[in-house]
């Protein structure tokens, strides 16, 4: 017999089914708590929400494990590649060399953008963030492939799925050649990877892509690829919820993860760390700041919904840190200030009575820097990693029977009737 949770209100008492996840997730179902009683539920930022159930990804934000279809970050970091953790995101389980080899023909029929995609990126304002790129590049594929955008059509949807995969890399790399003002360049070697591509598309086929320095592109990738209902996944799915097609909710996601407190964060990281360099400030004393609720900001690449334990991806990053560092021989100060602010929290009862504990931006600026890729690109960068899970849980959305458009309640506070006479 199925286990029940009893609810006592007022008026009534109710019973609510409970269910358990695979790893053992608890969860009260409230679908017929309104009909059957007249109550909603009151839970700003959704931190108990759990509108769908998913198998795309395992998070336990208490002991800091992250796993994609089962498989350990660390694990995929080691032992896979990006092209690779995006298959095994977007369809379950990790490809044969047959099909990788047939999903990448797939995407290589998308690799050139629509050259009226490059005219549009070229009619913007000079110092248009790539964000804003990425989002209008996106949204415009849905006026170029109008015929992939019924979601209700399997065929559709795959070859969707193909084309955004296939637009990303260069909707990506050309954010930065337009803005830099470099002509925009195709790869010559079609079968490179993600990593290698966008670094040769970024600074030119004479670039010559150093093996660790791809690696840890390559991982950074992983690390992004997918983390279940983020807000960007979320703006993902809620607009795809309506049956938006797959390109106009991708856009959405980026516009959502722009935010400084979501992927937003890794700009700002380092932005906040320019300005205790160049202002001198003693990271203690900025530490003592943040913690006044009165001035308006926070330690950036600290803290997460989720995690109360070390975020697992900071754990690489800050590995991948020092190996980057070492390899290109970079001795950048803000890694020292950097360093100097985990210390400084890490220390204080105010970060660990709250379990603040540095975030997966926290270093992963600081291997962009090393790697001489402007601060504006470190968002897109993000983006480009977290494709393939914004796709995963638009397609497992759309094929969920539970799936209804996404429309939350509200409390009405506002006047009550009046009249204007
Ligand atoms: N610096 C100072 N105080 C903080 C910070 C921080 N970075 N993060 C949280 N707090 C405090 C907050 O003021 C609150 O204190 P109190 O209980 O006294 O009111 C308490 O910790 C809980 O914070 P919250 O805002 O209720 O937590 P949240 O779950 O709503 O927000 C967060 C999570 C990530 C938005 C927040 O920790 C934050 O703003 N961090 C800085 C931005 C950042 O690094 N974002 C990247 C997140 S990881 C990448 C991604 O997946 O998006």
């Amino acid at each position: 017999m199925s286990e029940k949770a009893k609810l006592i209100l007022p008026e009534k008492t109710i019973e609510l089914p409970l269910f358990t996840g695979s790893e053992g997730e608890k969860a009260i179902d409230i679908m017929k708590l309104r009909q059957e009683t007249g109550y909603v539920t009151f839970d700003p930022g959704f931190g108990n929400t759990c509108p769908a159930q998913s198998k795309v990804t395992f998070l336990d934000g208490d002991n800091g494990i992250l796993r994609y279809r089962g498989y350990a970050i660390d694990e995929l970091c080691d032992k896979s590649s990006f092209e690779a953790v995006s298959w095994l995101v977007l369809f379950g389980e990790l490809p044969s060399a047959a099909q990788s080899a047939e999903f990448a023909a797939k995407v290589a029929k998308y690799s050139r953008l629509p050259d009226g995609i490059l005219k549009l990126y070229d009619t913007m304002p000079k110092e248009t963030h790539p964000m804003v790129l990425l989002s209008i590049g996106l949204s415009a594929l849905s006026a170029y492939y109008p015929d992939l955008c019924d979601p209700k059509n399997k065929e559709q949807v795959e070859e969707a799925t193909a084309c955004a995969i296939g637009s990303m890399l260069p909707l990506v790399s050309f954010a930065y050649c337009r803005n830099q003002g470099r002509a925009y360049v195709y790869p010559v070697d079609p079968k490179s990877s993600n990593a290698s591509a966008l670094l040769k598309m970024m600074f030119g086929n004479l670039f010559v892509v150093d093996k660790d320095v791809e690696d840890v592109m390559d991982d950074l990738l992983i690390l992004h690829a997918d983390h279940e209902f983020n807000c960007s996944t979320s703006a993902v799915r809620l607009v795809g919820s309506s049956q938006a097609n797959l390109f106009a909710s991708l856009a959405a996601g980026v516009n959502a993860l722009w935010g400084p407190l979501h992927g937003g964060a890794n700009q700002a990281v380092v932005e906040m760390l320019l300005a205790i360099s160049q202002e001198n400030v003693d990271p203690e004393v900025y530490v003592s700041r943040v913690k006044q609720k009165d001035s308006g900001s926070r330690l950036m690449g600290f803290g997460h919904r989720v995690y109360k334990n070390y975020d697992p991806r900071a754990t690489i990053i800050k590995k991948t840190c020092d190996k980057v560092m070492s390899k290109l021989g970079t001795d950048d100060p803000l890694l020292k200030i950097a360093q100097s602010l985990e210390k400084a929290a890490l220390a204080d009862p105010y970060f660990t009575s709250r379990k603040l504990y540095p975030n997966v931006d926290f270093y992963s600026g600081i291997v962009y820097r090393a790697l001489n890729i402007p601060v504006e690109m470190f968002t897109p960068l993000f983006a480009l990693g977290r494709l393939p899970g914004w796709i995963a849980h638009w397609r497992e959305q759309n094929s969920d029977a539970l799936n209804r458009i996404g429309r939350p309640r509200q409390i009405y506070q506002g006047a009550v009737k009046r009249s204007m006479t």
